[in-house]
């Protein structure tokens, strides 16, 4: 099964450009051609969260336009900056439920060795993010589904862990967390792994032998600086798309493909 994942969209309005310099609806028009020409073709693509900026019918409209061109399933859940209603609408019957509940589900294709599991981290109009209480009971009765041999791929926004951005691990505080960790470490023969978003870059992590996996922006980068005083700042990479390959008896194996053409570096 191959597991196409790309994360923080942040599609904009039209004819407005992020930050007044990235157009963020041209990164994603890149980004789903690349994904229709991938040979061999993925499963799935999911895409964590932070798919609009300003969570409106249009951001969402477009996003969903582009999605139409691929003959492959897609699956979302939301991220700090989008809305669960109006997410509701344009992807209807993906997550049951009252229109501002937690936009959580789950998928379990008989016919795909892993069973995947959504969960909305977010709080409504805030930055950092929580797996209630409601949402662990939800999360342990659904991991019932998955066994050792058949296992559940987790994918969610906010990183289970501190990334070391602090920026970023400052508006991502997860409540819940420790409980979070918990619940995974008491199941992690039967999670294939948790792949998450909201920091933009590619950083890998681990909860009890579980790989956490962080996918990078489509669209632009958080600058890495590792200092614990060090500010917000954005920084344009490629755009990249994650690929993760699940392998029975193998595990997860992830690869991260680059969207465009690029200038260097050219070491070799
Ligand atoms: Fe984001
Ligand atoms: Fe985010």
């Amino acid at each position: 099964m191959l597991i196409a994942q790309i994360t923080d969209l942040h599609i904009v309005r039209e004819g407005e450009l992020l930050s007044g310099r990235v157009d963020t609806r041209a990164a994603l028009a890149s980004c789903i051609n690349k994904l229709a020409s991938l040979s061999p073709k993925p499963t799935v693509l999911l895409i964590s969260g932070d798919l609009t900026e300003t969570a409106t019918e249009e951001e969402y409209a477009f996003l969903t336009n582009q999605l139409d061109k691929l003959d492959f399933p897609t699956y979302v859940v939301p991220g700090n900056h989008d809305d669960r209603a109006t997410m509701r609408r344009a992807f209807s019957g993906m997550a049951n439920g009252e229109s501002e509940s937690p936009f959580c589900y789950s998928i379990d294709k008989p016919e795909w060795p892993l069973v995947l599991i959504g969960i909305d981290s977010t709080v409504a109009r805030r930055s950092d993010g929580a797996i209630c209480a409601d949402r662990l009971k939800w999360l342990k009765e659904v991991l019932k589904k998955a066994t050792p041999e058949r296992p559940a791929l987790i994918f969610m926004h906010h990183p289970p862990f501190k990334t070391g951005i602090a920026a970023m691990d400052a508006c991502g505080i997860l409540e819940g967390l420790t409980e979070f960790r918990h619940l995974i470490s008491d199941h992690s023969d039967r999670v294939a792994g948790i792949l998450c978003g909201h920091v933009h870059r590619v950083i890998h992590s681990s909860i009890a032998g579980v790989p956490v996996l962080l996918a990078p922006s489509s669209a632009h980068q958080i600058t890495l600086d590792l200092h614990n005083d060090a500010p917000l700042s954005f920084t344009l990479e490629p755009s990249k798309i994650a690929l993760h390959q699940w392998e029975e008896n193998g595990g997860l194996v992830s690869h991260i493909l680059y969207v465009d053409d690029f200038l260097g570096p050219y070491s070799f």
